[in-house]
């Protein structure tokens, strides 16, 4: 496992002492901790203290830039899996809020993406002040998670509701959360997943379909879900009920979905195609039913464009998996089309064998990256099926991200 890097900010209050403690806990506990320090928590206790400690330099002004190879507030905030503010004054909770950067703290707060706790430490009546109240809850609505003080003793003479929690409820706290994250290898990622199977109107009563039930595609919106990831599908004729929690759009053909798709592409991390998408369309769509008229009927096709070769040829930093859907020849075509479209990972799964493919519950799937098979799943149900791919997917998100921020 790799070691866990924790930012831990310390901003100018008298339980900025107790900064060193929690340091020293971190560290013991097994964690890489990087500290910033405030101008206010530099009058309290010294920087020397918490690099003792920590044994990594310690952070307190912005424009100090050691590493000519790196913005430092830019590479903590990307390296950090969580960062705390302990203890966190009125001052910083309310920079945080309004999106104030005028040093390092705040500025390293703001290019964050990991998960922030704070844990405030000041005078009960500073505590209730409706501000201080207020802009604790606008970082609660940003999940921005909270230790709460304690009540006891505080500096200033009153016996109250304000005083730092203890280093090692902090400690505790600290990992059930990173312990959580480890069952939500998703958290923070957009995922956008394609279910079911696209319609290609003949004319107002009559199209050209196929047999997915969109069960695939739901799966594997659920199992993104569960993994803390918020997603949307987009979903063309489906007959499995849609999961809740995830964001429906419906797009009935393949252009609808092409157009619905690139629309969230650029916001999204991660992207399967699990939706069967029509290759040939009506070139005519006729606007009123069809008569019948003579023994034949010509029906001319023209080819759709393929969604995922065009977010394969987009792509920049999404991950994508595509599917295959074959009668045969499994790693062949898998490999080809894994390739073509530029995919990240692909899902193949013969639908002429019993327990795979579509409208069942099961599946029967080989996984391959552009290096060649790297996992046969036996038929397991489609929802196990979308929890093995995802955690592998996630897995190789994570080692790029890692590899990106140079950790
Ligand atoms: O929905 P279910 O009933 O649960 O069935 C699941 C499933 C069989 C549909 C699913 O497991 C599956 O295999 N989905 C992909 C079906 C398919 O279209 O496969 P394909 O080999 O024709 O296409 C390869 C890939 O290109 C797929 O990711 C497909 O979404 C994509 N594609 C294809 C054509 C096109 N015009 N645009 C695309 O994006």
């Amino acid at each position: 496992m790799r070691r866990k890097t924790i930012v831990l900010g310390i901003t100018g209050g008298i339980a900025a002492y107790k900064g060193a403690v929690l340091c020293s806990k971190l560290v013991q506990a097994g964690f890489d901790v990087h500290v910033i320090m405030t101008e206010g928590a530099c009058k309290f206790i010294t920087p020397l203290t918490l690099q003792t400690l920590s044994r990594n330099p310690v952070y307190t002004d912005t424009f100090d830039e050691r590493d000519p190879s790196v913005v430092s507030h830019i590479d903590l905030a990307d390296k950090a899996d969580l960062i705390i503010v302990a203890p966190a004054t009125a001052n910083t909770i309310a920079k945080l809020a309004t999106g104030i950067a005028d040093d390092m703290l705040s500025t390293t707060l703001l290019a964050a993406t990991c998960q922030v706790v704070i844990a405030p430490a000041m005078n009960v009546h500073m505590y209730n002040h409706p501000a201080v109240v207020h802009n604790l809850q606008v970082l609660a609505e940003r999940s921005v998670m909270f230790i709460e003080p304690e009540t006891g003793q505080l500096a200033c003479g009153y016996v109250a509701k304000g005083r730092l929690a203890e280093p090692e409820t902090i400690v505790a706290a600290v990992n059930d959360i990173l312990a959580e994250d480890a069952n939500k290898p998703l958290m923070g990622k957009r995922v956008l997943i394609t279910a079911g199977g696209t319609v290609e109107r003949l004319d107002p009563v009559r199209y050209l379909t196929n047999d997915s039930s969109g069960k695939m595609g739901f799966a594997l919106a659920e199992a993104a879900r569960d993994f803390g990831a918020e997603v949307t599908v987009v979903a063309a004729r489906t007959s499995a009920a849609p999961p809740s929690g995830v964001a429906i759009v419906r797009a009935e053909s393949a252009q609808d979905m092409l157009e619905a798709v690139l629309e969230r592409f650029e916001s999204s991390d991660l992207v399967v195609k699990a939706a069967a998408v029509a290759d040939y369309r009506p070139i005519v769509r006729a606007s009123s039913k069809i008569k019948k008229s003579g023994d034949r009927l010509m029906l001319e096709l023209e080819k759709t464009t393929d969604i995922l070769q065009t977010l394969g040829e987009r792509k920049t930093k999404q991950f994508l998996i595509g599917f295959a859907a074959e009668t045969g020849n499994l790693d062949h075509y898998a490999m080809d089309k894994l390739k073509r479209k530029h995919c990240d990972m692909l899902a193949a799964n013969d639908v002429s064998e019993e327990g795979a493919g579509f409208n069942r519950d099961t599946n029967i799937i080989r996984l391959y990256d552009q290096s060649g098979l790297i996992e046969a799943l036996p038929m397991m149900s489609k929802r196990e099926a979308a929890r093995r791919m995802l955690i592998l997917a996630a897995q190789r998100m994570a080692d790029r991200e890692d590899r990106e921020a140079g950790r």
